[in-house]
Order: structure tokens, then sequence, then C-alpha cells
């Protein structure tokens, strides 16, 4: 597996692949890869000739407080990973590469409405880091396809937002969640949970799955439905940020008229902001 710094020699690449007339699928990550990740990994490898990703965190995309600096960086062991998984190359820019001028003064994209809710509004800035980011990142490799998450389904959202406005020729792929067997959605900042806290995380996709269950139940109230589950959460000992039933095109808040839906939720368990969702 190529592993490349260089801009220059990441655009060579993906020209020698084009002119060979070989498919590109592209992955973008923040590294400490884990099956999640993976999985994205294998379903590029099943639908394009050439299977390249990206190992960046990020720092446009956090917050002041957040966990930029102890954000866990595993270049070797991801690596390794991902020659087992049969990637063809590995992009693994600095900071300084992509945003030279610093982030003051960097170009951003904008995602408006689809980013403003949910975690947009309990992280500002978040999304437009995510969005500038994946843009500058498809500008580079131009992929034919590129895939995402649906772990992070109004990161999801986005970026088929910002594919269509700026006009991108990407097919935009949405992989199915993978979670550990006690039902916890396998994520990169799981590792900061202490042994009791991993312990109380399922509870997560334990309300999720209640959810579903009440409202395919005919249970009516949505908002109703939402603070009980933020109340067992808080009960249980998370600060849960929110639980918001929504329309799962436009992830607006929905009444039991909408359809199909998709239940977001985030929720602090100690310092740990996890994320997770069902589709109804
Ligand atoms: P990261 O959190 O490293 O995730 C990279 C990709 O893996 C995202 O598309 C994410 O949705 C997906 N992923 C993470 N956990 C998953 C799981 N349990 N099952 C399936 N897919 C999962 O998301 C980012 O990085 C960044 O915001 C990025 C898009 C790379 C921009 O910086």
């Amino acid at each position: 597996m190529l592993v490349i710094s260089d801009i220059k020699v990441l655009r060579a690449t993906v020209r020698a692949w084009r002119q060979a007339g070989q498919t590109v699928a592209f992955v973008p990550t923040m590294g400490n890869l884990h099956s999640g990740h993976f999985k994205l990994v294998d379903e590029a490898r099943q639908r394009a000739d050439r299977v390249i990703v990206s190992i960046f965190v990020n720092p446009m995309q956090f917050g002041a407080n957040e966990d930029l600096a102890s954000y866990p960086r595993t270049l070797t062991e991801d690596c390794a990973g991902l020659t087992e998984h049969q990637a063809d190359a590995v992009f693994t820019p600095t900071p300084e590469l992509m945003y030279p001028r610093g982030l003051a003064v960097q170009t951003a994209v904008e995602v408006p409405k689809v980013g403003d809710k949910h975690c947009g509004a309990s992280r500002p800035g978040h999304f437009r880091g995510v969005a500038t980011i994946v843009s500058k990142l498809f500008n580079l490799v131009q992929p034919d396809l590129a895939l995402f998450g649906k772990k992070d389904y109004q990161q999801l959202a986005v970026i088929r937002q910002l594919t269509t406005d700026l006009s991108f020729p990407i097919e935009i792929i949405g992989i199915d969640t993978e979670r550990a067997a006690d039902g916890l959605a396998l994520s990169s900042r799981n590792g900061y949970l202490s042994a009791e806290a991993r312990a109380k995380a399922p509870l997560i996709y334990q309300q999720l799955q209640w959810l579903r269950q009440q409202i395919s139940h005919g249970f009516a109230d949505f908002r109703a439905l939402e603070q009980q589950v933020a109340d067992t959460l808080s009960q249980a000992g998370f600060r849960p940020d929110y639980i918001h039933i929504c329309d799962r095109q436009t992830l607006e808040l929905a009444d039991s008229n909408s359809k199909p839906l998709v239940i977001l939720l985030a929720a602090y368990l100690g310092t740990t902001r996890l994320i997770d969702n069902l589709e109804v």
C-alpha cells in the first residue's frame, strides 16, 4: 500500500489510475481505525478498481474545548489494517499542508439548514470544518465514489448536500453502522470511556430501539417520547445533549405524520460525547 503525504504524488497517483481506465473509491477518515472504518474500505474494494483512504485529524472541525489534542493517533496500526483490507493508498497530510495560511483565513464551505441543527447546534463550526475538509479532499482525490458511515447520520446528509450544491461528480454511498456485540456503535471516542462507563454505554442503543418500538406501536407524541428517553439516560448518569425524532429526508423534527423517520441522539458520559441514530 502506498503511503502518500504529498499533494503532487497524490494527484500523479490518481491520474495514473485514471489513465489506466480504473475507477477510484475514496474513504475519508480521522484514523484510529476500527471495524466500522474497515467496513467502508471493504465496501469500497467491492465497488471500484482502486481504493484510497485519507487519515487526517482535521483541526477545523474541533471546537476550542474539544478533544483535538487527545484524539487518538495510531498511524502504524492503521496502515497495517488498511494493508490487510487491501487499500491501494493512504493519504496522510499534515495540518500545514491542508491549511497553509492557517485556519483563521481559510476559505470555508457552509452547508446551511441541514448542518444547523442537532450536532450543528451543539458544536458550532463543526460541520463547516467537516464540509471544508471533505470538499478539499474531493478536489485533491477526485474519486468516482466516496463512502461514509451512517453512524454520523447528519454528517452524511451534510456531505450529500455539499456534493449536490458544489456539483462534485462523485457518488456518495452511506454504509450501515458497525456495532459491538452489546450494541454500542463503534467509535474512536469509545476508547475514552472508563470500564464503568463502557458498561453503561449500550443503554444508548437500547433506548433508540425502545423509541423505535414505541413509534411503530403508534405512540404519536414524539416530544414526550424524546423527553422520556432523556430522563432515563439522565437517571443512568448520562448527560443527554439531544434526542430528536426526525424526518429522514430533511432532518427536521418530525411529527407522527412524517415518514420515513430517523432518531438522532447525542449524550455525554463523563466527558465523552457519544452519538448514535436509528432509522424507523
Ligand atoms: P471518522 O470519525 O474517522 O469516521 C470516518 C468514517 O467512518 C465516517 O464516514 C464515519 O461515519 C465512518 N464510521 C465511523 N464509525 C463507524 C461505524 N461504527 N460504523 C460505520 N461507519 C463508521 O467522520 C469523520 O472521521 C470525519 O468527520 C471526516 C468525514 C473524515 C472529515 O474529517
